[in-house]
Order: C-alpha cells, then sequence, then structure tokens
C-alpha cells in the first residue's frame, strides 16, 4: 500500500470532525436547534468533501505527486458517510422517525427530492468504488465514475434552493463546483501539468 501515513492522516483528520461535532452536541454546544445544526453541518460537509475529492486529479496534474489520487477513493467514500450521516440526522431530528410525514415534507421541502437523487448517485459511486466493479465494469466504471459532476450539481442544487434568499455563500460554492468542473475540460486539464513544468524550470522554459 502506498502512502500509508498520508492516507492515516487524512482518515483521522476527517473522522475527528463529526466525533467534535458529536462532543459539541453532547456538551450543549451545538445552538438552540443542535438536531437542524447537525444536519446542515452534515449536507455542507457531504458538499465540501466532494470538492476535496475533485480536486485530488487536478492537484496531481499539477504537483506531480500521486499521493494525492491515491486518497481519492476514500474522499470519495468519505462523502458518501456524511451524506449518509446527513441523511441519517434528516430523518432522525426533523422527521421524528415519523414515516407518515414523509409525504408532508415532500410538498413542503421539494428540495429534499434534488437530494435525494444526489444521495442515490452517491450510492452507487459508493458501491462500485471497489477494484472488483472497477475490473468487472471496465470503461464503462470511468463513464459511471464521471456523475460524480453531476451529483455535485444536484447538491448545489439542493443548497440553492434551500438558502435562497442567502445568495452570497452559495454562490462561493457554485465557483468552486464551477472552476473543479472547468478543469475537467481536456482542454484546461493539459495546463495543469505544463504549469508544473514551467514552474520547475523556468530557465529552460522562460515567461
Ligand atoms: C436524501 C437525501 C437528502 C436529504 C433528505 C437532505 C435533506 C436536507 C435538509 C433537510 C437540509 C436542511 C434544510 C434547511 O436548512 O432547512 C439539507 C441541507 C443541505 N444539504 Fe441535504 N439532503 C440530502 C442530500 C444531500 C446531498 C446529496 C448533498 C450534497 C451533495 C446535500 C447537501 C446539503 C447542503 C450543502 C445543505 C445546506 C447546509 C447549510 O445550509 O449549511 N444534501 N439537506
Amino acid at each position: 500500500m502506498r502512502y500509508p501515513l498520508f492516507r492515516l492522516l487524512v482518515f483521522v483528520v476527517i473522522a475527528a470532525v463529526p466525533m467534535y461535532w458529536l462532543y459539541e452536541a453532547w456538551t450543549f454546544a451545538l445552538g438552540p436547534d443542535p438536531g437542524k445544526t447537525l444536519v446542515d453541518r452534515l449536507g455542507l460537509g457531504t458538499l465540501i468533501l466532494l470538492f476535496i475529492t475533485l480536486a485530488m486529479t487536478p492537484l496531481q496534474k499539477l504537483t506531480g505527486w500521486s499521493g494525492w489520487v491515491i486518497t481519492r477513493r476514500q474522499l470519495g467514500l468519505w462523502s458518501f458517510a456524511f451524506v449518509v450521516l446527513h441523511l441519517s440526522a434528516y430523518c432522525v431530528f426533523v422527521l421524528g422517525l415519523d414515516w407518515a410525514q414523509l409525504g408532508v415534507e415532500l410538498r413542503k421541502r421539494p428540495y429534499i427530492i434534488v437530494g435525494a437523487l444526489g444521495f442515490l448517485g452517491l450510492l452507487a459511486l459508493a458501491v462500485t468504488s471497489n477494484r472488483y466493479s472497477q475490473r468487472r465494469l471496465g470503461r464503462r466504471w470511468k463513464k459511471l465514475h464521471r456523475a460524480v459532476y453531476g451529483i455535485l450539481a444536484l447538491g448545489l442544487l439542493h443548497m440553492l434552493w434551500i438558502v435562497r434568499a442567502d445568495l452570497k455563500e452559495w454562490s462561493l460554492y457554485a465557483l468552486i463546483g464551477a472552476a473543479l468542473m472547468l478543469l475537467r475540460v481536456p482542454a484546461v486539464a493539459k495546463l495543469l501539468p505544463r504549469i508544473r513544468t514551467k514552474t520547475a524550470n523556468p530557465v529552460i522554459n522562460p515567461q
């Protein structure tokens, strides 16, 4: 296994985040509506982890260090773990496990349908993230995993629907998402290794 310490560091740092939130909940430090705070934080955590996952390939191209891509799978799975917790927190704290309420909720908060589509997308990517699926699906695996950009768009739409009145924060997230999508465009992606060689060999490649 390559870069075991870096992988472990990523694991410990990310795992510490929900642990700390749990500690805050335990010490009544999550404000007047701790359940809702947890739902929001976990939703935002899912989105941020998706961003970090998608930043790994451009970072590798830019720096030439393969450790970035090696943690990509772990980061994607963390994003899925956060969305599972987000959905579970919603079911417990917002829905109160009252399934009869679900119909009313869907009419009151249609953005949940968009979130649910994102959840199903992340579920499909998580269950096929192993080597066996990679081998079985062959070329289709890459196509399937490109759906992560659609999931990102669904996550942003879901958030936009929620924060309609306050677009400032959302715009920042949308900008990051758009930049990550732009870095996927082959013409742009090709520039990244060139930037690396230019900065590494400024004499050979002046300008
Ligand atoms: C079945 C799946 C999902 C359900 C039921 C769900 C439900 C919710 C609910 C109830 C909220 C809080 C709304 C409010 O503040 O009034 C929320 C917020 C949020 N969710 Fe989800 N969600 C789901 C999936 C997702 C997915 C897949 C993502 C990201 C890819 C996501 C990202 C977010 C974000 C960013 C917020 C806003 C947090 C904030 O305002 O700080 N959610 N979601």
